[in-house]
């Protein structure tokens, strides 16, 4: 089947790397961006303003949109805190004119959410787990899930969480080790290809454990969840639980580096987060492979595809088209 996307967050990490699998495998791919994002953005793209329901309905008209995939964040938690009435209507309020325009429309709705609705006092939690988020970030995406689980005709949830890959439309974007899992793998593998130790940061107030996924893979799905007319809560995710020590360890082997240079440190000073974090958001699929029809991919077999993906450019997706 083919789909015509209306994609918010193109111009982000994981929305370019959904582009770029959405639109080689032949869907129709709009990024609605806020800003033009230059001669070298590689997809369609069309100034939208995600506060105006009027030109989100504008920009479903005049693409024929069978469906919105929302992807585009505020992602700066610190600024959640310091304005909590914007950080809302950034995640809730833009969730709700976009299902709303979607109604309207007849078209399907998919939210990318996030493993950090939980609190991470559980291993591997299914889809059916009641969430329990321990920040604003958590909190604003778990009322975004419900917005799109009571009001969208059409609507599924995809929650994600330890996102590795390259960001395809800002390759030289800083990468480092934060306060979860995301750019992990490759900032190690920075560090190890020069030679240089990567201190894995070790503390239980920090997210410790989650069932990483690539970013080419979160497209793959997606696009799967669109051909099965997916809805309700779906967990996009890897099939191993690994420790950020295990992770390290895994992605040396797989590319070939030199795991001695693997330490352990406490979290840099000025690095903390400054809310609480989940320390386990590993998640189980139980549902997930029930609606997709395919189960999970482990963790050697993403970190191949991802060390594939660093070889050649390309975002390596392991669900076949
Ligand atoms: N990365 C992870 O490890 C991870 C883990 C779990 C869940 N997720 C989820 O994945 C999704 C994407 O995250 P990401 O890491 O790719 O984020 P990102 O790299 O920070 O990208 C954010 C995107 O949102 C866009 N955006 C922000 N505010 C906007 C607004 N007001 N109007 C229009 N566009 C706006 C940005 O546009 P500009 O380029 O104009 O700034 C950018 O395209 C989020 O829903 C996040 O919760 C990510």
């Amino acid at each position: 089947m083919s789909h015509r996307v209306l994609l918010t967050g193109g111009t982000g990490f994981v929305g370019g790397n959904v582009a770029s699998v959405l639109a080689g495998r032949g869907a129709d791919v709009l990024c609605a961006v806020r800003r033009d994002p230059g001669p070298d953005f590689p997809w369609a793209w069309r100034l939208t303003d995600l506060a105006d329901p009027g030109d989100i309905a504008a920009a479903l008209a005049d693409h024929e949109s069978t469906a919105v995939l929302h992807l585009a964040i505020d992602n700066d938690l610190q600024g959640l805190y310091r304005d909590r009435k914007a950080g809302f209507d950034a995640y809730v309020g833009m969730t709700r004119r976009l299902v709303d325009a979607c109604n309207a429309a007849g078209a399907r709705f998919g939210y990318l959410s996030t493993d950090w609705v939980f609190d991470g006092s559980g291993h591997n939690v299914d889809e059916d787990e009641p969430v329990n988020p321990l920040n604003l970030y958590g909190l604003y995406k778990a009322l975004s899930e419900q917005v799109v689980i009571d009001r969208a005709d059409h609507g599924f949830v995809a929650r994600v969480g330890g996102v590795q890959g390259r960001h395809l439309t800002q390759p030289s974007a800083p990468r480092a080790q934060d306060c979860g899992f995301g750019y992990f793998v490759l900032s190690l593998v920075d560090s190890l290809s020069a030679g240089q130790q990567f201190s894995v940061w070790q503390d239980p107030a920090i997210n410790n454990v989650a069932s990483p996924v690539t970013a080419a893979e979160i497209g793959a799905r997606l696009l799967l969840a669109l051909d099965r007319e997916a809805d309700g809560i779906l967990h996009v995710v890897g099939a191993d639980a690994v420790t950020r020590l295990e992770l390290a360890q895994a992605a040396a082997e797989v590319f070939d580096l030199d795991a001695s240079l693997i330490t352990t440190s406490p979290v840099p000073e000025g690095q903390m987060l400054p809310a609480p974090m989940p320390a386990d958001t590993s998640l189980a699929t139980p549902r997930t492979d029930e609606v997709l029809g395919v189960k999970p991919y482990g963790i050697r077999d993403q970190l191949r595809a991802l060390r594939s993906e660093a070889e050649t450019g390309l975002p390596q997706p392991l669900t076949p088209a």
